[in-house]
This record gives C-alpha cells, structure tokens and sequence, in this order.
C-alpha cells in the first residue's frame, strides 16, 4: 500500500521538491499550500499529488486538511512540518507584531500542524513527524536572533516529543536542520526588510555592514531543494530514524561544536527515557 505523506509549505522550496520527488516514488502526497488552484494547475499531470490548503497559522485550515485525508485514507504516515520563514532584524529593531508573526507561523504553525495531524498518524502502523528547524535551530547567529529562537522553540518542542512519542504511540520524531538552501528563503527575508524601511542606519550599523559583507563574501554554493528531498527520501528509508538530520556536509561542519557528542540525538533521547520514564 502506498504510504500518505502531508507536507506543509509545500507550494515552493523544500517542500515542494519534496512532494515532487516522493510522489514520483509512489507516496500518496498531500502537499500544504496557500496557492492551491495556483498548484495544482502547475503540477495536474502528477499523479499522487494533491495540493490542500494549509495555512498553518489557521488550525481551522489544518483541521479541515487533515479531514479530507482521514475520510479517504483513514490514518496519515508521515507529517512533515516544513512551513517557515526567515527573519533578518534584531531583537531591538524589529516591531514586536513582526517578532509575533514569524513565531505565529515557524513555531505555533508547528504546534497546530502537529495537534492537527496527531489523531491521523496514531493511526498508521508506524507514524513519523518530521519538522523542518536549521542550522539555527542549534547555533545562533547575528541579527538572525528571532528566527534563531523560533527554530530552537522547534527543536526543544520535537526533542522533547521524542522522548515519549515511540513507546506511546509508535511516532518517530525528527529535525531536519538544513544550510542554506537555494529556494525564496531570502528573497523573503529581504522583502521584509525592505517593506519595514531598508537597513536602518542606527546602531546596529557596523554589525549589519559586516554581517552583510561576509555573507556576500562567502563562496559556498547554497545547496539545491532538489538535494534536500533526497536527504528526506533516504531518512524516510531508515529502519531507525535519528532525531537530527543534516542535509549537507556543510551543514553539519557549521553544528559540529553543538552535535559532535550525539550527532543523531538519539543517545540523549534514550537517556533521558530511561532516566525519567525508565523505558
Ligand atoms: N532556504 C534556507 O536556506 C533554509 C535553511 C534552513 C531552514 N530553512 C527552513 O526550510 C523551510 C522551508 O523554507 P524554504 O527554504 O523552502 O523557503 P520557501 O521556498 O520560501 O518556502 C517556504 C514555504 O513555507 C510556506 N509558508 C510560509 N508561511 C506560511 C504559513 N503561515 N502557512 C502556510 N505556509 C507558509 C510558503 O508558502 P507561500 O509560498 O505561500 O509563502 C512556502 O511554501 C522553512 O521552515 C525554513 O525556515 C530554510
């Protein structure tokens, strides 16, 4: 039988080359979207494909999506919590309605998506959440501080699932923490910026000049959504799910100093099982 995958976000990026290559390899996709007559006129050839809509900040939308898959498959798979946005302005300079949004959207979007689908994935044979943090979900960075707190809201939400999710009820639970990826990830960030009046000249100054200049100095390649789906596929393939995923050798050589001890998760995951819930 085919296995149901839903993915939020999915009308661009990394969820949208995610639904494209899992419903190519036979997984029924149901694929989250703001755009869905937009979508699915695009991708109406792709057998598989289904494009909903899901507005994770509205769990009357999720609630709604998650509907339409129960009534005609019964249970979901695999629920892959993608949809988010960066934010470049730091704590001092942003308004807090902006700060508000991107939580509303990378870290309740999370929270709603996941009580949403939860009922669903209880009832697969084996159910599996995927989430997508970062990098900074685990390193934080100039003038990154809000996206950087809202993805370590996601990792310490997901950590802390994992630890009774498997015994309870048979969910597997992963972060994938991917680079810089080429997708309209900055496009956004930079149009948030110009819609709230450019780069300020404050105090701030100096370091949004030398952060800007050693990010347009930097020559590494940002990786393809295409090569994150990949990453995906394998971790949908894996007898034993980790709880972090790199998608990228660079990525992965940008965390080292935090993951080097338990690269996976996995061992602080079953430490922490064994000594609070002695399972
Ligand atoms: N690109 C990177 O360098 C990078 C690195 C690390 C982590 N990430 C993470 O990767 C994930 C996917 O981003 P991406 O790089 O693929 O960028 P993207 O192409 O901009 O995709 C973002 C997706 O999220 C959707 N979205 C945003 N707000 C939403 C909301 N309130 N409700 C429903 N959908 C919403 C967007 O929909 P619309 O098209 O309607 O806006 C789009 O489908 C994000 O969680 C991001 O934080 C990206």
């Amino acid at each position: 039988m085919n296995k149901i995958i839903a993915i939020t976000g999915a009308s661009s990026g990394i969820g949208l080359a995610t639904a494209l290559k899992l419903a190519q390899e036979g997984w029924v996709v149901y694929a989250g979207t703001r755009h869905v007559q937009r979508d699915q006129e695009q991708y109406a050839n792709h057998e598989h494909l289904h494009f909903v809509e899901m507005e994770v900040t509205r769990p009357e939308s999720l609630q709604q999506a998650f509907s339409v898959i129960e009534q005609t498959h019964g249970h979901l798979d695999v629920l892959f919590c993608n949809a988010g946005y960066g934010f470049l302005r730091s704590l001092g300079q942003a308004s807090m309605d902006a700060i508000q949004d991107v939580f509303n959207t990378n870290v309740y979007g999370v929270m709603h998506s996941i009580r949403a689908a939860l009922p669903l994935l209880q009832k697969a044979e084996s159910g599996h959440i995927i989430a997508t943090s970062s990098v900074g979900g685990l390193v934080g960075q100039p003038l990154n501080e809000i996206y950087c707190a809202s993805k370590f809201a996601v990792e310490g939400l997901l950590e802390s699932m994992a630890t009774y999710y498997k015994p309870l009820f048979n969910i597997d639970i992963t972060l994938l923490e991917p680079g810089a990826i080429a997708t309209n990830f900055v496009k956004t960030v930079l149009g948030h910026v110009e819609k709230t009046g450019g780069l300020l000249e404050d105090e701030y100054k100096l370091i949004i000049d030398a952060y800007l200049h050693s990010f347009s100095t930097r020559n590494t390649a940002p990786q393809t959504s295409e090569s994150v789906a990949e990453v995906i596929l394998d971790l949908l393939r894996m007898e034993t799910k980790p709880l972090r995923i790199r998608t990228s050798e660079a990525a992965e050589g940008f965390v080292s100093l935090k993951v080097s001890a338990d690269p996976t998760g996995l061992d602080g995951v079953l430490k922490i099982r064994k000594t609070q819930l002695n399972m």
